[in-house]
């Protein structure tokens, strides 16, 4: 089978020389890679550099026409397996939620055919601002994966999410959306990715909830609860790890998204139950998340303010959609439906009725009595209908590795779905 090419937009920013490092380990994976240089990412690496690494010419200018003989700019943007924007700044993701197309990078970003990963890196101020926000959205909704920034220093000073995943997590990124592209055909010349036999969850599709919800009372307000979500996006890493094609739909919180995960960001329940819904079918769905049993019943468009009567406002709830249940009677239900529950009593009995209520296969019921929400290790019970495996204490990266042990033996019986 031929190498996986990827055409590597390079936007201007000061995490553009982390694209050197990503040229440096797709080429190490056996792709091969065409670099596409913007104007402002001529500013911080230079054409010569990338050509060496990638041992292929380096474009950048849309009306070079001796290129334009040798090969269109069309046939640049269609050669490719997948195309790949990294760094995405605020602009390029701009111009291409917008469809403008006014130099080379913009230019094959339209006129390709083929899947867009986009790894953006910006101030943080701008990640969070509601233009970027939209465009985002926008061109989630158009099929292109927009992986998410890491949190940390940013080179400005401040701190936040906006820094350019580390090259590796862009990688194991790429290697998804390959595989996602390719169906289950593994990836040509990959020395440096684990062998199928460790990767027992290869070709399957998993999907992880993960984290709190918040759900808004008035603009500055809202319901919250205190999941640190670590479990969830211990599970998410080591399913990605065991070579799954990984969606990972959170609620607010300050985690790097692990390497190799598709990760969805969402507030609320309801948004967490649409984007769940949007990502079925799956092999497996693991629902990690504390989603809030209720919602504020109507929400405030303006701040609530004290009245100085002293009367507290009235705060009417409404129940949340049950995600876990729902998705149990959904015609997509996942072959493998597994819940989450934090108990601090009667552990047992209280996750098998919760096993019955909710429908799914299993209950990982966890022993909450020692170690509050945020610790770094979970006492856990799997119960099915097959019975109750009673794990030790472990650290939760530690669980997430034996559960997805546990869900690769129970998924060999099972056919993948078909996703397309
Ligand atoms: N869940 C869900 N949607 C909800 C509530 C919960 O999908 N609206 C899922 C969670 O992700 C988890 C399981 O259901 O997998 C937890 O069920 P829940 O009834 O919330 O359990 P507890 O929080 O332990 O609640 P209780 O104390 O009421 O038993």
């Amino acid at each position: 089978m031929a190498a996986k090419r990827i055409l590597l937009i390079i936007g201007g920013g000061i995490a553009a020389y982390k694209s050197i490092e990503l040229v440096r380990l797709l080429r190490k994976a056996g792709m091969t890679v065409r670099c596409v240089l913007t104007r402002a990412g001529e500013q911080f690496v230079t054409p010569l550099t990338l050509a060496a690494l990638s041992e292929n010419k380096v474009y950048t200018n849309l009306f070079d026409l001796k290129d334009e003989v040798e090969m269109g700019h069309i046939e640049l943007s269609r050669e490719a397996d997948l195309v790949v924007v990294a760094p995405a700044t605020a602009d390029l993701l701009a111009k291409m939620a917008a469809g403008i197309a006014d130099d080379l990078a913009t230019t094959l970003l339209l006129a390709t055919d083929k899947p867009v990963l986009a790894a953006p890196a910006m101030n943080v101020r701008m990640w969070l601002h509601p233009a970027t926000r939209r465009n985002v959205a926008t061109l989630r909704s158009d099929g292109v994966t927009v992986i998410e920034p890491d949190e940390g220093e940013m080179a400005c000073g401040e701190y936040g999410p906006g820094r350019l995943p580390e090259p590796e997590a862009i990688k194991q990124a790429v290697a998804a959306a390959l595989a996602r592209t390719a169906g289950a055909v593994p990836l040509s010349g990959q020395p440096d990715f684990a062998p199928a036999s460790h990767r027992p969850l290869y070709g399957r599709r998993l999907l992880v909830t993960a984290g709190p919800t918040h759900e808004p009372i008035d603009p500055v307000r809202y319901i919250a609860n205190r999941s640190s979500g670590k479990q969830g996006f211990a599970i998410a890493a080591a399913a990605a790890e065991a070579g799954a094609e990984v969606l990972l739909v959170a609620g607010p919180v300050p985690l790097p998204t692990p390497p190799g995960v598709v990760r969805v960001d969402v507030e609320t329940a309801i948004q967490m139950a649409a984007e769940v819904e949007a990502a079925l079918p799956v092999d497996a769905a693991i629902m990690v998340a504390a989603v809030a049993d209720w919602r504020a019943a109507d929400t405030r468009a303006q701040k609530i303010k004290k009245d100085g009567s002293g009367d507290v406002p009235p705060l009417a709830l409404a129940e949340n959609p049950d995600i876990l249940a729902g998705l149990a009677k959904s015609a997509k239900r996942p072959p493998l439906l597994i819940g989450f529950a934090a108990e601090t009593h009667d552990v047992i009995d209280h996750a098998q009725a919760k096993l019955a209520r909710k429908g799914c296969d299993w209950i990982v019921a966890n022993d909450v009595s020692a170690d509050p929400m945020g610790g770094e290790t979970n006492r856990v019970h799997i119960v099915s209908k097959d019975g109750v495996d009673s794990w030790d204490r472990l650290p939760k990266q530690a669980v997430a590795r034996k559960l997805m042990e546990k869900i690769a033996d129970e998924l060999d019986l099972r056919s993948p779905v078909d996703s397309n």
